[in-house]
């Protein structure tokens, strides 16, 4: 069984399209999304309707809710308000554009795996609806805060994007008493990708990286992952597209232009 995963689309047409010929030489058995098919770049509206369209098995992201309007972002977060702002008007005149993103779960679990957009550990208390606190980024005070948990944890696999940094976090089984210094931390390198043997006693927490960027690890590729659970493998992928085509839309826009986070984006994709 090949189980594939991509996420963090982020409106970026050009790397999806790349990443689904990718895959397909790949030859998974099943593609799940990871959430954040919207948000950030102003073409939202391109990769929902593709992603509609192939019916992956979604999680929502925040950006997927903050442009549904489902919860408020942090007030400091100026540069994503008004990209999700812009992402709002651009899906409302789209038919069940919105009501497709409030429909997808905050979870699916599968076998030995589950599949979130940013941590099971983070999730809403059982009948209450997410808010922006759900997706705080998992620094080194919250990942020590839920080693415990993540030990105890039903699945073994944890696969999420969010962060936009594609990585393996490999907790040894061994421990009792979890540490932080325990977690060992598994990078591709910027255009190589990564594939590891899984330790049958370890658990896993996958981060996929983002298919659209921005990329926050300074390498412009696509980021996928590939679970063979045949051979116990996790191969992270790093897949090129054309850069300078999303480079000269985004430059070319009147408005997500000026934005600080697109425009060190832009420098990036240059
Ligand atoms: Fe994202």
């Amino acid at each position: 069984m090949r189980t594939c995963f991509l996420g963090d689309i982020h409106g970026n047409a050009y790397a999806l399209e790349a990443s689904l010929q990718y895959l397909d030489k790949v030859k998974a058995d099943a593609i799940y999304c990871l959430g954040d098919l919207v948000g950030w770049l102003p073409f939202g509206d391109r990769t929902l309707t593709r992603m509609r369209t192939l019916g992956f098995p979604t999680v929502a992201g925040n950006h997927d809710l903050l442009v549904s309007g489902l919860f408020a972002d942090h007030p400091e977060q100026v540069d994503r308000m008004q990209a999700t702002a812009y992402n709002a008007g651009l899906l409302s005149s789209l038919p069940g554009a919105i009501e497709y993103l409030l429909s997808l779960p905050l979870i699916l679990e599968k076998d030995d795996f589950v599949v979130v957009h940013h941590s099971p550990f983070h999730l809403p208390r059982q009948g209450e609806l997410p808010t922006i606190k759900c997706f705080d980024y998992l620094d080194e005070g919250s990942l020590s805060g839920c080693l415990k948990a993540w030990l105890n944890y039903p699945h073994r696999l944890i696969f999420s994007g969010h962060d936009h940094v594609p990585a393996i976090y490999e907790l040894p089984g061994e421990t009792e008493s979890p540490q932080l210094e325990d977690v060992r931390i598994h990078r591709p390198g910027p255009d190589r990708p990564l594939s590891i043997k899984l330790n049958p006693t370890a658990r896993y927490w996958i981060k996929a990286g983002s298919i659209g960027g921005p990329y926050r690890d300074g390498a412009p590729v696509a980021n996928a992952v590939l679970y063979d659970r045949n051979a116990d493998t996790v191969t992270l992928f790093r897949i090129s597209y054309p850069t300078d085509r999303l480079r000269n839309e985004l430059a070319s826009h009147q408005f997500i232009r000026n934005l600080p986070t697109i425009q060190k984006y832009i420098r990036l994709l240059g």
